[in-house]
């Protein structure tokens, strides 16, 4: 009853645009949410560029969905402002889950398989459970990366895995399996017991002895830290969607800088460094995992602006995920050999190797500055008459009022004469 009542509501205020499985909502999704269904919506505004780009994946995503009890919609927020307000959307685009009053903002890159998969993680409890013995077979295959709890649901090891599941249900999937089914893949030496699958390997959470029995909290902690650690693969593609989330590791982040074109293929001479830094990290896991990620990057514009500078290419960056300094080699890092990675990252974690950039509050007004300049550029490469038009008139006007109201000690203080690499002790 309650269904149909909902597909009557659907007809009702719900139009289907032009053939697309994407539902059109209006203000009235604001009731329609509270009748339950688990929705994906798509918040934007009809001038947005990133909106735009977005539109054919998102129709994409509708698609995939279609067969599921997900329904994919989107809301023009210059429309239904107050929609906006509700769901406190304060970018275009934002993407959120929406279930009854719970909702999720999707953070990750705007790839249909990455929102896909986020939607699918939403929609189901935090730990799934699989019940078939080739239920494992068919998750290795469509998942690149996941978690998995061996044993019987209960018990403190259980307790603090699903409460942990609960906080990274929007970045990761986690699953549940009898000792049976696993066993099938995997030797098993102590149940309970809880391990990350990725690259085709499984690597155990370090249960130590007696930890069990220690105060939950404890545990709880440990879990959490694991599984943060865990939850990234070990050499990943780096964007300005995931970076984010690699900085919450709290570790170096070993970021391998090369170009990518638009079919997303890298200069064969960049892949070879490229792999050759993958191949350190893939040898030496054990001496590296601890205290380093590693990834690589194909948008330079990432790491110029991290490194405040136009990088040459390709290159190499350590970025540190507290302190946001970051270490470069000294050598040209075109020429970097494995030995030479390998003493430069020891320099690293002894804290003898130099260090740029930060956090400060000088360094921050000189990124913004640098970032700005370089937008700039790229805008005049594109459009030089618009440019100056747009920024050039303008800014000559601001300049001259700046001036005049500004005293001259702070004109003085020209930016642009310091070095971009300002060396720290
Ligand atoms: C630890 O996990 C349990 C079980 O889920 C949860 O109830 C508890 O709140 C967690 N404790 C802390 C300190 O996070
Ligand atoms: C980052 O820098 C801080 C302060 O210099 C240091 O204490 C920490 O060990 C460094 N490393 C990481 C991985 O955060
Ligand atoms: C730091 O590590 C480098 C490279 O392994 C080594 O040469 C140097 O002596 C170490 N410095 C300290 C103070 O430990």
């Amino acid at each position: 009853m309650i269904y149909l009542k909902f597909i009557v509501l659907l007809i009702a205020f719900l139009s289907s645009s032009h053939g697309s499985r994407v539902l059109e909502l209006s203000d009235k999704f604001s009731e329609v949410r509270r009748e339950g269904g688990h929705w994906l919506v798509m918040f934007y505004a009809p001038w947005c560029g990133h909106c735009k780009r977005l539109e054919p994946i998102w129709a994409h995503v509708a698609q995939s969905l279609f067969k599921t009890n997900i329904r994919v919609g989107r809301v023009d927020c210059t429309r239904f402002s107050s929609l906006a307000v509700e769901f406190a959307v304060n970018g275009f685009p934002t993407i959120k889950f929406i279930k009854g009053e719970e909702e999720h903002t999707f953070l990750g890159d705007r790839t249909k398989q990455d929102i896909v998969n986020f939607a699918l993680r939403m929609s189901g409890p935090p730990v799934q459970e699989l019940t078939r013995a080739d239920s494992l077979t068919t998750i290795k295959g469509q998942n690149h990366l996941f978690f998995m709890y061996v044993g019987t649901q209960e018990g403190p090891l259980w307790d603090a895995y699903y409460s942990v599941a609960t906080k990274f249900q929007p970045h990761g999937f986690f699953y549940s399996a009898n000792t049976d089914i696993a066993k099938q893949h995997v030797d098993l030496d102590e149940l309970p017991a809880v391990f990350v699958y990725k690259e085709s390997l499984h690597y155990f959470y370090p249960v130590e002895s007696g930890s069990l029995s220690q105060d939950a909290e404890h545990l709880n902690t440990s879990m959490y830290n694991w599984i943060n650690e865990e939850r990234f693969e070990t050499f990943p593609k780096v964007t300005r969607g995931n970076i984010n989330e690699l900085m919450q590791t709290k570790k170096y982040i070993v970021l391998v800088v090369v170009e990518e074109n638009k079919l997303q293929e890298v200069p064969s001479e960049m892949i070879e460094f490229r792999d050759m830094v993958e191949s350190v990290i893939r040898k030496k896991r054990d001496k590296y995992h601890k205290n380093f990620q590693f990834g690589w990057t194909g948008t330079p514009e990432l790491a110029n602006s991290i490194a405040m500078t136009i990088l040459p290419l390709p290159y190499l960056l350590v970025l540190n995920s507290t302190s946001h300094h970051h270490h470069i080699p000294e050598d040209d890092p075109g020429h970097l050999t494995p030995e030479a990675l390998d003493l430069f990252l020891e320099r690293i974690c002894n804290q003898t190797a130099a260090t740029y950039g930060g956090n400060s509050l000088a360094v921050k007004l000189y990124r913004t500055y640098f970032e700005a300049r370089t937008a700039l550029a790229d805008m005049y490469r594109g459009n030089p008459v618009l440019t100056i038009v747009l920024f050039g008139l303008p800014l000559g006007f601001l300049s001259l009022i700046l001036y005049s109201i500004c005293c001259s000690d702070i004109l003085d203080a020209d930016e642009e004469e310091e070095p971009p690499h300002e060396k720290k002790e």
